[in-house]
């Protein structure tokens, strides 16, 4: 029987996921279909309650569900449970639901698919205390990049990631400007300059080290107001195509048991992505 798969959200209209994943089917000869669900927030335990009862053997969960769900799932993988939201719901042989997030190991695949595994050793810098820096942080620990500060706006935010963490540090946006020359990683996770066309960054990066890594999560534009101020200083760029094409990636194995080809897709979107600007 074809299997079928979702992205539910709010907005939904917008996302690239299920062009992803359609591609993937066809790429690799799966009998399955990926579609986008627009779920409000009101409907969201009875939208769970029909992707059951029409079959689903999975699906993606974005804004605002990502938290939310979890109450209706059966089983949390570690990962999810310690950064408290799900984006990939995998529907086991039983019946009963489980949540994975994969936003952070994506993150984490997509910086090792440019800069390889062997910088586990550097100071990280990471910019933003949001939900998606939380997913970061967490994964970061996971794989092994043990060096982490945080800094943000509300620097209390970034002082709870690291208490959970149980290591590394927090500081204010001063502090990190100060001490930039000594990240050899430094990644923007804040929503900073996303706004109506605005270009403004979330911390001066005067003082960023010569040929550090600067990494970014936004995709659209690829070329962030933070990676274009950081590409003066002659670093790594990574932009967030890569997590987002990584995480769906992470997703697909876990419903699938196959890994498909990311390299492809991230050459495939970014040309979409630019023929946009
Ligand atoms: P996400 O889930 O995408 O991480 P979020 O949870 O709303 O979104 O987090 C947004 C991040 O961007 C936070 O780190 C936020 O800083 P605060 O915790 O101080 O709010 C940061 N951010 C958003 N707008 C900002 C601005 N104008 N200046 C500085 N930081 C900003």
């Amino acid at each position: 029987m074809k299997k079928w798969f979702a992205v539910i959200g709010d907005p939904i209209a917008h996302s690239k996921s299920p062009n992803m994943h359609n591609a993937w089917f066809e790429e690799m000869n799966i009998d399955a279909a990926y579609i986008p669900l627009h779920v409000k927030s009101e409907n969201l335990e009875s939208a769970i309650s029909s992707l059951k009862t029409l079959g689903a053997s999975g699906w993606n969960v974005t804004i605002p569900h990502k938290q939310t769900i979890i109450p209706f799932l059966d089983e949390l993988d570690p990962l999810a449970d310690k950064m408290g939201a799900v984006n990939t719901v995998v529907r086991l042989q039983d019946g009963r639901l489980k949540g994975y997030n994969t936003d952070g190991a994506g993150f984490v695949h997509a910086l090792e698919e440019v800069i390889g595994k062997d910088n586990k050793d550097q100071e990280v810098l990471l910019i933003g205390a949001g939900g998606a820096a939380r997913g970061i942080a967490f994964a970061l620990q996971l794989f092994g990049y043990r060096k982490l500060t945080i800094t943000n706006r509300t620097v209390e935010k970034a002082e709870d990631i690291i208490v959970e963490l149980g290591e590394g540090k927090a500081m204010s946006i001063k502090e990190a400007e100060q001490s930039l020359g000594k990240f050899g990683i430094v990644i923007q996770s804040t929503s900073v300059g996303l706004a109506n066309g605005e270009v403004k960054l979330p911390l001066s990066l005067e003082k960023l080290q010569e040929g550090a890594i600067a990494a970014d999560i936004v995709y659209n534009p690829l070329m962030t107001p933070f990676l274009l101020e950081a590409q003066k200083k002659n670093v790594t760029i990574v932009n967030g195509l890569g997590m987002f094409v990584h995480q769906g990636a992470i997703a697909y194995n876990y419903w699938l048991e196959q890994y498909p080809n990311t390299n492809n897709m991230i050459k495939r979107l970014t040309e979409e992505l630019e023929q946009l600007i």
